[in-house]
């Protein structure tokens, strides 16, 4: 079984695998759309984590608030595993109940650049689909970054999780761009030098 990761799972798969690939899958869009009610946010106060959209969902029905920064159209890079065979129970035992907030199995082929047959057939990813009961959708930037921001759940900081994310995509996917992720990424680390400028500020009165 291979297992697709292009969440939590690229910067902390915490899981046993015998080999990984970096690769893309087609026909979908990483969006901080789903909320998190169990790890990076609580039922009174949501974060907020990635989903993937269909294109044709994410072209036709939603006004996204960030258009522009879909530079590599309908691909979402990350890297898949291989878990050996005797972990495979244990691992979709494990999985579900870890990603038991809304998201659904799918089966999707892992592309690299250059070629159009699947390095990894098939493989595993978890999606919440656009009518999940936690599906939270589009929003301004600024408010998904201060959300973000402000979130905490039994997992740690939503923050955390987006720079984890962001840090990781980075090394594993040199070549990958994802605007809405870099954007949110940097719009959070704004947030954090305004609170780091007035604390100091604070601690010199
Ligand atoms: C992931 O691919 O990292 C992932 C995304 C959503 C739920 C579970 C795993």
């Amino acid at each position: 079984m291979w297992l697709f990761g292009y969440g939590s799972l690229i910067w902390r798969p915490d899981l046993e695998y015998e080999d990984s690939k970096v690769g893309y899958i087609k026909g979908y869009v990483r969006r901080f759309w789903q909320s998190s009610t169990d790890h990076r946010g609580t039922e009174e106060a949501p974060g907020r984590v990635v989903t993937l959209i269909p294109y044709d969902e994410f072209s036709s029905k939603f006004t996204d608030h960030d258009q522009h920064s879909i530079d590599q159209d309908d691909i979402t890079w990350g890297v898949a595993y291989k878990i050996p065979e005797s972990k495979v129970a244990e691992t979709k035992a494990y999985l579900d109940h870890r990603e038991k907030n809304g998201y659904d199995t799918h089966f999707l082929d892992v592309y690299q650049p250059d070629s159009d047959v699947p390095v990894v057939e098939k493989a595993i990813v978890y999606i919440g689909s656009t009518d999940n009961s936690e599906f939270a959708g589009p929003a301004p930037l600024d408010s998904i970054a201060e959300q973000i921001y402000h979130s905490h759940g039994p997992s740690g900081p939503n923050k955390d999780y987006l720079l984890n994310l962001a840090q990781a995509f980075r090394t594993v996917a040199p070549h990958g761009n994802d605007g809405h992720l870099f954007e949110l990424e940097a719009k959070v680390k704004e947030l954090m030098r305004k609170d780091a400028g007035s604390q100091e500020a604070f601690d010199l009165l």
